[in-house]
């Protein structure tokens, strides 16, 4: 194979499996770490349900053009999401460029991959395009180059909100087919611990050398400007807060949206109008709180803990040793809805037989596990389920590290353009929180991320931070060098390219249709032509769709685009539909047929058609009202305008995005 010709022995996979020996890899391409998290799993299960020997593997971590020397009677695994418009995850570029090039049947010496075992799950979202394109593209490469795929290909649909169910309904059918294939049986086994945890009682988490919520060693002990180059999706810039505020808070319906500016000098971090940034939040005190009391952790926050892994081929998810207290804090996703595998995880620790035997119950049901847990997170359950004192010690905490997934960076569309300052980018986010069904109307699920920068919002007068925890439930102090540091406010961040791009010529007509914080991109770009006008350059036509509910209430940034309207002239304009001002609801697909001159005109054109929010069904309506619009002004069909239309979205003149 290529490798022993010169390759990196380290990036051989058939040699690490072997020198592990292992006889199962779990492939995984992830973008924001849920197809990774299902890779463990798999490999987890793998290992305890069957005995097989297990191990997980970043496929950019291997050197995949070997694959055609995988034994006969080992195991693949593929775990690979679809991201954007059908592109693969940052990380599985590579392999995916390899394994679906038209030569790829020459893997290394011209054989193929006839030895290859494997099943494959793919993480996608059916409101876009192209629907699991990767796994399915994956698959069919697999099989074109003649391996043997012995399960059908799972998919999730993450649109519909059924990750989780999709993946569990795969699992059954997977394992019974690996399992027969490999010659192995499901046997009940206790839990057997991953990791070694082993708390440090001479040490406090304010020892030196003791993570504190810092993502790698980089960050460990350093001033902010001491950290290395370069940022990214492994290493965090901690970016200091310039302007924090809410753009509304309606009290009534707990609605608020906050909008935030960081700066970006000396962090080498550049972007674009369209581009993404990507949050690292922390989780609410009152969420630490309540999981380290259910688990009895409570007088333990401070508490230094050291992890180890007891198979080199698992690594711990965070460095260590750290605390109970910032392992909540920082590094796990303790306010995620809780899961059913991880119910049934938890089960067999409850701390009464009636919890341990309902708990079950739940975690085989699946009707009754939806009916009965929407918004509950791990410690609300424990909490419904625990004992009189409502504590849980008997989870081993390895358990929780294993089995909670990691707590997650969140990407947000930026709303500005570098070309007002390039060192200054902005979000507008929209705080997230929601009633839990059949609970208190004042026990609230908040989104982590949303919430953390509304709370550094809170922190933050006109003239710059106030004090880092002013927020009752929320104490957004980071690791040491992230909170208020030199009287700044410092959130940790990385950049993602994006597709979501402008014409590349200013005079291009473009369409923008985003209600709610959907206009955020939208900012970006119409501060892009405010600035290329300003400078004298023609821009073309601008035509802007924003919907909210009252124009009195949710109605953000309503004094810029008066502004923007200004500097660039009459080719700016705004259409707002505000769906509970009148009788009717109005929303933007209505605006866009009541202006259907307009938008023809600039079809005609060659408009770029931009389309970017988050209320359920808008794009799929927005798209049905531009088709209509194209058919009845091109005195078309119905079908030639669907044509037109899907034209426009394969040459990249019809964009949608999917972070808001
Ligand atoms: P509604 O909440 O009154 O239904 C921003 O959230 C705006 O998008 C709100 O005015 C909201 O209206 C509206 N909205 C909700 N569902 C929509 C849909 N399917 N298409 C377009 N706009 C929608």
């Amino acid at each position: 194979a290529a490798w022993s010709e010169g390759g990196d022995a380290a990036r051989d996979i058939v040699r690490a499996m072997e020198m592990g020996n292992k006889n199962c890899v779990v492939f995984f391409g992830s973008q924001t770490g849920t197809a990774e998290s299902y890779a463990l799993r798999l490999a987890k299960e793998g290992k305890n349900r069957f005995g097989l020997e297990t191990m997980v593997a970043n496929v950019e971590d291997y050197d995949l053009n070997n694959l055609d020397a995988f034994p006969e009677h080992k195991i693949a695994l593929f775990v690979m999401s679809t991201y954007g418009e059908g592109e693969p995850p940052d990380s599985a570029v590579a392999f995916f460029d390899f394994i679906t090039s038209k030569t790829t049947p020459t893997f290394t010496d011209g054989t193929s991959l006839a030895n290859l075992r494997y099943a494959s799950f793919g993480l996608g979202n059916k409101t876009y395009e192209n629907y699991n394109a990767i796994i399915r593209r994956v698959t069919k490469a697999l099989d074109a180059a003649g391996a043997k795929r012995l399960a059908v290909v799972g998919e999730a649909d993450d649109g519909a909100g059924t990750t989780e169910e999709d993946f569990l309904a795969w699992e059954e059918e997977m394992w019974p087919a690996v399992a027969e294939y490999m010659g192995v049986s499901e046997h009940q086994s206790a839990f057997q611990p991953s990791f070694q945890v082993t708390e440090c009682l001479d040490q406090t988490a304010e020892s030196t050398g003791i993570y504190a919520g810092e993502p790698n060693s980089k960050h460990l002990e350093v001033t902010p400007s001491q950290i290395p180059l370069p940022f990214d999706a492994h290493n965090p810039y901690p970016a200091t807060v310039t302007v924090a505020r809410q753009l509304f808070s309606l009290p009534m319906t707990s609605r608020k949206c906050v909008h935030v500016e960081f700066d970006l000098s000396n962090s080498g971090l550049t972007y674009e109008a369209g581009d993404h940034l990507a949050i690292w939040p922390s989780n609410s005190d009152q969420e630490v709180d309540r999981i380290l009391r259910t688990l009895g952790l409570k007088g333990k926050r401070q508490t230094v803990v050291n992890i180890t892994s007891q198979d080199p081929l698992i690594t711990v998810p965070f460095p260590t040793p750290t605390s109970y207290g910032a392992i909540m804090k920082h590094y796990l996703e303790i306010a995620a809805p809780v899961s059913r595998q991880m119910v049934s995880k938890i089960a067999p620790f409850a701390p009464t037989k009636e919890a341990r035997d309902e708990l079950a119950r739940l975690g085989a049901d699946k009707d009754l596990f939806h009916e009965t847990t929407q918004y509950t997170t791990l410690a609300r359950l424990l909490d419904r389920y625990g004992g009189a004192d409502g504590e849980w010690t008997g989870i081993p905490f390895s358990l929780l590290v294993e089995s909670l997934p990691k707590l997650q960076p969140r990407f947000y569309s930026i709303s500005s353009s570098p070309l007002v300052a390039a060192d200054c980018v902005s979000l507008t986010v929209a705080v997230k929180a929601e009633e839990v069904p059949g609970r208190d109307s004042g026990d609230l699920f908040y989104g982590v991320a949303s919430n953390y920068l509304s709370a550094v919002s809170q922190s933050f007068g006109a003239n710059g931070p106030v004090s880092v925890n002013s927020s009752p439930t929320y104490d957004i102090a980071g690791p040491r060098n992230m909170c208020l540091f030199d009287s700044q406010l410092r959130v940790p961040l990385h950049i993602r390219r994006s597709n979501f791009r402008l014409p590349q010529d200013p005079a291009s007509p473009i369409l923008m249709i985003g209600p709610g914080t959907g206009v955020a991109p939208f900012r970006g770009f119409v501060q892009e032509r405010a600035v290329q006008a300003s400078r004298g350059i023609l821009v073309g036509p601008m035509l802007l769709f924003f919907g909210c509910r009252d124009s009195s209430e949710d109605f953000i940034y309503e004094d810029e685009w008066k502004d923007y309207a200004q500097k660039i002239g009459p080719n700016f304009q705004l259409f707002t539909a505000f769906s509970r001002q009148g009788a009717q609801k109005i929303y933007v697909q209505h605006l866009l047929r009541q202006r259907s001159a307009e938008v023809s005109a600039n079809l005609a054109n060659g408009a770029w058609v931009y389309v970017c929010g988050d209320a359920r069904n808008m794009s799929r309506d927005v798209h049905q009202a531009l088709v209509e619009i194209i058919a009845e002004s091109r005195s078309v069909s119905v079908s030639q305008a669907e044509e037109a239309v899907k034209t426009m979205k394969s040459s990249g003149h019809y964009q949608l995005a999917k972070i808001i």
